[in-house]
């Protein structure tokens, strides 16, 4: 990949390559970590699929089942980062968040309609919890509903790291700043 000079091409092409990780289940920013300070205030990091990216209002968005335990998380401490590495690109981003946890609804609704025909939908329609303890799952009938729900995410603050050949290079970019940092 040519050497990209200026801030304004770098965070142009920061943003076209999560676009493309949304819509590319190839691409390696496809499947970041996610974050999170447990209720018990000790971390805890899981990876996520990244379902949609809008550029123009920074924002990502993955899909969870609203039973998961990172749900009361979240709920508890809004604030998560998520972390990418992409070889191709020799780039890392730590993208922190602020996070709101979207369970009912139209846009819920209307996003499930669209899983629900997929072989996603088991994940979300499990009559046990994710994390439950497996000898307590007695449940065999059909599933009652679905527990499929959003997570939106606002990006407040991208931490960018190069690995070059001669140099690394570093910054920190929100949406009205860029400052370089020493890697
Ligand atoms: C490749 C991969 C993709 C995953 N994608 C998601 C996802 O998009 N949403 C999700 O809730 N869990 C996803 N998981 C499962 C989580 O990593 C995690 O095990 C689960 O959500 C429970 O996490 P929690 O106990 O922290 O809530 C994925 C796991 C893998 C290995």
């Amino acid at each position: 990949m040519e050497r990209l000079q200026t801030p304004e091409a770098i965070r142009q092409r920061i943003w076209q390559e999560l676009v493309r990780s949304s819509r590319d289940r190839h691409h390696a920013w496809r499947t970041p970590a996610l974050a999170t300070l447990g209720p018990d205030q000790r971390p805890d990091a899981r990876t996520v699929v990244l379902r949609h990216v809008d550029e123009a209002a920074e924002r990502l968005e993955i899909y969870t089942d609203m039973r998961s335990p990172k749900r009361a998380a979240l709920e508890q401490a809004p604030w998560a980062l998520f972390l990418f590495w992409s070889h191709r690109l020799r780039w890392q981003l730590r993208v922190s968040v602020r996070v709101s946890v979207i369970d009912t609804g139209p846009r819920v609704e209307q996003l499930w309609s669209q899983v629900k025909n997929t072989s996603a939908a088991a994940d979300y329609l499990s009559p046990n919890p994710p994390g439950s303890a497996l000898e307590a799952c007695t449940q065999v009938e059909a599933p009652a509903r679905h527990w499929f729900g959003i997570i939106d995410a606002q990006v407040c603050e991208i931490d960018w790291l190069e690995l070059g050949s001669v140099e690394h290079r570093r910054a920190r970019l929100t949406r009205d700043s860029w400052q370089w940092l020493n890697p």
